[in-house]
């Protein structure tokens, strides 16, 4: 079966050919279909980056109104998906909710289990596009146990999850432009990055035909952990365990380099960068303007400055190339918007979508795609007898 080599975590292994996005780690370089993040997440809004992932151009205005259009009728879910909720313990975490019920789109729409009906792929695409956001506003509702809101179809995308999750009988939420636009510049931010673990795992289980909705529900899974998508409420836990302890960075930043039991420093470091990650440099400046615009000052802001301030000036950092990464100033800004800390990794995947299902299309449509299987170093036992139980 010719050569098997090791590699651990992928680190060097190149599993799939793709063309959507580019990403240069040693020079901090990210591009969605060629275009530069910052101009993205300037310039653009999240539908049309989604719409640019997954289908590789900018939509014109009229096809951007189509998607928009199309998105908008189907954001309501069937009302026996109501019932899944009603089954979750009040403190489940809003990621297994997330990943639960997209796996049970699956039952709601028998028609999506044929990847290969060009057809079939589109109205699914649609579907989660339009019913993630009303997921995961109902995930919070019920950890709230305030009563479910409906989707409204006058409202843009962003707009819509925020109301939904906002909105109680007793007051409407009120929409601020600077919570819209932010919130949708980091949905921006987070829409694609190659073949990080949750999109490797949904081409994984893509590959395997399984459908779109199966696909998907294992990305938010491999997305919950705090190694990847999961370090955006790890690195507030962290930092209202450093302000629990008064603040002293310095004496966190020394427990990090002992390795005093696993303790990382939650939102540094990353597998392909190696000098600053672009959407890091971009949410540091947005979590300033945010909380300024908002009229919050956060203790916890200065303390994630001072510690970043202190780990880039600290030998261990500097020569295992650590930088701040996308999550570590994320919590700061979905904290002065009103989100508990379950719901940060949440909000990761509501960005990530357009990019996990750009990914399944360009894999079902790959000429020749085979079935991911990667192989192993075999290290057991070589032969021996089965000695039957009774003579154990
Ligand atoms: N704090 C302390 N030490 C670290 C950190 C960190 N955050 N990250 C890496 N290191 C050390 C690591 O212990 C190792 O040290 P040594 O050479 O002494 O054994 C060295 O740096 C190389 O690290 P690695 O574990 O080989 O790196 P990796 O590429 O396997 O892991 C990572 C990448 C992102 C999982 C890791 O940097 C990490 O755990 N960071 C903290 C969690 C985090 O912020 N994750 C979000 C990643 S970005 C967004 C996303 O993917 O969702």
């Amino acid at each position: 079966t010719g050569l098997v080599t090791l590699d651990s975590g992928f680190g060097n292994t190149a599993a799939y050919k793709s063309a959507i996005t580019y990403l240069d780690g040693e020079q901090g370089i990210l591009r969605y279909r060629g275009y530069p993040i910052e101009q993205v997440a300037e310039r653009g809004s999240f539908l049309e980056t989604a719409y640019l992932l997954i289908n590789g151009e900018l939509p014109t205005v009229d096809e951007l109104a189509v998607f928009q259009n199309e998105i908008t009728q189907h954001t309501l879910l069937h009302e026996d998906v109501k019932r899944f909720y009603d089954g979750f313990p009040r403190d489940a975490h809003p990621m297994a909710m997330l990943s639960s019920v997209v796996s049970a789109l699956s039952t709601f729409y028998q028609d999506s289990h044929n990847p290969f009906s060009e057809e079939q792929r589109h109205i699914s695409t649609v579907r989660l596009l339009a019913k993630l956001p009303t997921i995961a506003a109902y995930a919070y509702k019920k950890a709230m146990g305030h009563p479910i809101v409906y989707p409204r179809n006058d409202l843009g995308y962003v707009e819509n999850f925020l109301r939904m999750t906002f909105s109680v009988p007793a007051q409407d939420y009120e929409l601020d432009p600077v919570v819209v636009n932010a919130l949708d510049k980091l949905l921006i931010l987070h829409a694609d990055h190659e073949q990080n673990c949750s999109t490797s795992t949904v081409r994984l289980v893509g590959s395997s035909q399984a459908n779109l909705f199966a696909s998907i529900s294992a990305g938010i899974n491999a997305l919950w952990g705090p190694l990847h998508g999961g370090a955006n409420q790890a690195v507030l836990e962290m930092l209202e365990g450093i302000k629990r302890d008064g603040g002293d960075v310095d004496s966190f930043i020394r427990k990090v380099k002992d390795k005093e039991d696993g303790v990382k420093l939650m939102g540094f470091g990353h597998r392909v960068y190696k000098s600053f990650d672009p959407r890091a440099q971009i949410i540091k400046a947005a979590a300033h303007d945010v909380l300024s615009a908002l009229g919050k000052s956060d203790e916890l802001l200065d303390i994630a400055l001072k510690l970043e301030e202190h780990a880039l000036a600290d030998s261990y950092f500097v020569e295992r190339k650590l930088y701040p990464n996308v999550d570590f100033y994320t919590g700061l800004i979905y904290r002065a918007m009103g989100f508990p800390t379950t719901m940060f990794t949440v909000l990761f995947a509501l960005g990530r979508l357009p990019g996990w299902i750009a990914h399944w299309h360009e894999m079902i449509k790959e000429p020749g795609s085979r079935i991911g299987r990667p192989r192993q170093v075999y290290t057991g036992v070589e032969l021996r007898e089965y000695v039957p139980v009774e003579a154990r």
